[in-house]
């Protein structure tokens, strides 16, 4: 009988190439064997076999799968199921050459197919939201977990851009680090217990090629219910509503307490926090940090957050050329701002610029007309408009900067007597 010798847990490209060559050649999902390397020196199946088991010219073609399914198989590969690379195998063997339909929901395989994917996807987000709160701990670096499926490298690209700072999470079946630069994999701790003796190897090389990723787009319903802003952020990351999400690095979700009595909100992440990950890092963070020192604020006790949680810009050259938010984007980010509004539920609202003001208000607003004035938004929450603090950077002479600088202190000011003893 032959065997496939998959290199790890999750060897996605090794199981699908196995499935394609065996589909095609009508190996029966009874005449296959499938085993995991117990080690890396371990052979995984390689394009050899092609020379034992011709393609057999009788039988159909392969199906194409379309990217959604073959997403939905890359999932289910990751259940903790002894029995998972064969049921696999026998859904593709009996779409191909049974007559089986993706449609026929009461079929056992299908079930299984189902339950699966359910159990992988409530891992997965179980995963993110602790991976959300450790990074919320900005000197946290180790992760310890314990993952009910082999679901931590499909979260490899979640987990690397929902935290840019270095970091290292340890299962008992896998270690994952990130380097800063690079995604690395190694044996899990109850694999080689003694952390000294880990041996690292780079995603992309070795074996460490062709696992399939996750990519969660949120259901609403989810966002709508999310009990903690680790939570939200977790969902946040797979965010597809608009198309910004594309060319942008990462999401970059709020950060600061869920009991913050002071949420500013302000338009959407430039280029150093679409890099970071984190809001109001760059040029225009410096300032509001500033600003907020003098009028006697501290930022750790504040929420901070955007209108829209990613960077819309144009290349120039090298360099990546802010661009305005459009309605469609503020639109699309909406449930998220709204869902922090919920969980913070702040005594007050601070809207920094036009977007953030207009994405609250839901009309456009004159941030001259507006500014400095203290007033009710909505249960127990009053608003503030001031300006964005990258309007001053922009101002042309130092007199108008020192003059401007001195108004928005004067409005964080009025913020502050919103501050909290207890925050
Ligand atoms: N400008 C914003 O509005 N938000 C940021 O996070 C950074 C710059």
């Amino acid at each position: 009988m032959p065997e496939v010798v998959l290199a790890h847990q999750v060897d996605f490209a090794t199981w699908r190439s196995a499935c394609r060559h065996f589909v095609l050649a009508g190996v029966e999902p009874e005449g296959l064997h499938w085993r995991v390397a117990a080690t890396v020196q371990d052979t995984p199946w390689s394009a050899g076999l092609s020379q034992i088991l011709p393609a057999n010219p009788a039988n159909p073609a392969p199906m194409s799968l379309s990217r959604r399914f073959v997403g939905v198989l890359g999932q289910a590969l990751q259940v903790r199921d002894p029995a998972r690379f064969t049921v696999l195998y026998r859904i593709l063997y009996r779409l191909t050459h049974d007559g089986l339909e993706l449609g026929h929901t009461h079929d056992p395989d299908l079930m299984w197919l189902r339950q699966a994917v359910m159990a992988v996807r409530a891992d997965t987000l179980r995963f993110r939201e602790v991976f959300s709160a450790f990074s919320a701990q900005k000197a946290a670096t180790i992760l310890h977990d314990t993952p009910e499926h082999y679901s931590l490298e499909a979260n490899a690209r979640y987990a690397m851009q929902r935290n840019a700072r270095p970091w290292r999470v340890i299962t008992p079946y896998r270690r994952m680090e990130w380097t800063g630069s690079a995604i690395r994999f190694a044996a899990g701790e109850n694999a080689t217990p003694d952390d000294a003796a880990v041996q690292w190897q780079e995603d992309g090389t070795g074996i460490w090629r062709g696992y399939a990723l996750s990519v969660l787009p949120p259901k609403r319903g989810d966002v709508a219910q999310a009990a903690s802003l680790a939570m939200l952020s977790a969902q946040a990351v797979d965010c597809r509503a608009c198309g910004l999400w594309q060319p942008a690095s990462r999401t970059v979700f709020g950060e600061g307490p869920q009991s913050a009595s002071i949420m500013l909100v302000g338009e959407q992440p430039g280029d150093q926090e679409d890099q970071q990950g984190r809001p109001f890092v760059g040029p225009a963070g410096q300032i509001l940090d500033n600003a907020l020192h003098d009028a006697g604020l501290r930022r750790e006790q504040i929420y901070v957050t955007n209108a829209v949680k990613h960077f819309h810009f144009v290349w120039k050259g090298t360099r990546r050329l802010h661009q305005k938010p459009e309605a469609e984007h503020m639109a699309a980010c909406r449930v998220w701002l709204d869902a922090e509004r919920r969980l913070v539920s702040p005594a007050l609202l601070v809207m920094l610029g036009a977007t953030a003001a207009q994405s609250i208000l839901q009309k456009p607003v004159t941030i001259s007309r507006t500014r400095s004035r203290l007033f009710h938004l909505e249960g127990e929450t009053q608003g503030l408009v001031t300006v964005h603090p990258s309007y001053l950077l922009r101002l042309p002479d130092e007199a108008s900067r020192l003059r401007e600088y001195a108004r928005f202190v004067e409005d964080l000011r009025l913020a502050a007597q919103y501050q909290s003893p207890a925050d």
